[in-house]
């Protein structure tokens, strides 16, 4: 069964018709790419198969359930991430905070968790911080993990939106041109991590 699947999808801006009856299919483990000239309308389909824009017609199908009444943030927590062409971090946070703020069903997130476990929120956070460590490691980014992240140059924002993409421990991750104001020495390593990253599933 497809893990994700759209059929039908249009979006018009004005006269523009920048997608146009879309069917796509994404099984469950594959890396699939989408390519096309630059206006051929990439983005476009991303941002609908987040439902950041909704279609004017189609349907998207995501792990088994329709997404178009949901919003970005509960289609984030079924397990679908994307991250965006131009890198959008949080600047005035750091790059570890921006990475503990993605992890998922965090019990510090509960008002009263907070007050009578606190043992358990700071095991957590513990955890996650070693997690996104090793992530920021992975996408060598380890050293700048106490840097604003809006100190960041726009590949390593990249860098960063990808690891914090991770910490939410998807099942999909939509990727908008990952290797786009990246190093082309960095793009080979971030071509292996995608690999990677697949085959841990
Ligand atoms: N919000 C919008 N308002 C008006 N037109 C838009 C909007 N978003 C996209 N378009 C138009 O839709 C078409 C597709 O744009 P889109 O950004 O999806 O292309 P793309 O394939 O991602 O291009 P690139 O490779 O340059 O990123 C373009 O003609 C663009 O001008
Ligand atoms: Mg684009």
């Amino acid at each position: 069964m497809a893990l994700l699947a759209a059929s039908g999808l249009c979006k018009s801006f004005g006269g523009v018709r920048a997608v146009d009856n879309v069917e796509i299919m994404v099984p469950q483990g594959s890396i699939t790419g989408l390519i096309g000239p630059n206006g051929a309308g990439k983005t476009t389909l991303f941002n609908l198969l987040s439902n950041f824009i909704h279609p004017d017609k189609g349907r998207v199908i995501f792990d088994g359930e329709p997404i178009h009444s949901l919003q970005p943030y509960q289609i984030a927590q079924m397990g679908m991430v994307r991250t965006f062409q131009v890198a959008r971090v949080l600047s005035r946070l750091s790059v570890m905070e921006n990475m503990l703020l993605a992890a998922q069903k965090q019990t510090g997130e509960n008002f009263w968790k907070v007050w009578f476990q606190p043992h358990l929120v700071a095991k957590e956070e513990r955890q996650q911080r070693e997690r996104a460590m090793m992530l920021l490691e992975s996408v060598g980014l380890a050293a700048k993990a106490q840097d604003y992240a809006g100190a960041l140059s726009g590949g390593q924002r990249k860098l960063l939106e990808m690891a914090r993409a991770l910490m939410t421990q998807p099942k999909l991750i939509l990727l908008d041109e990952p290797a786009a104001g990246v190093n082309p020495t960095l793009i080979r390593q971030i071509c292996d991590y995608i690999t990677q990253w697949n085959q841990e599933g």
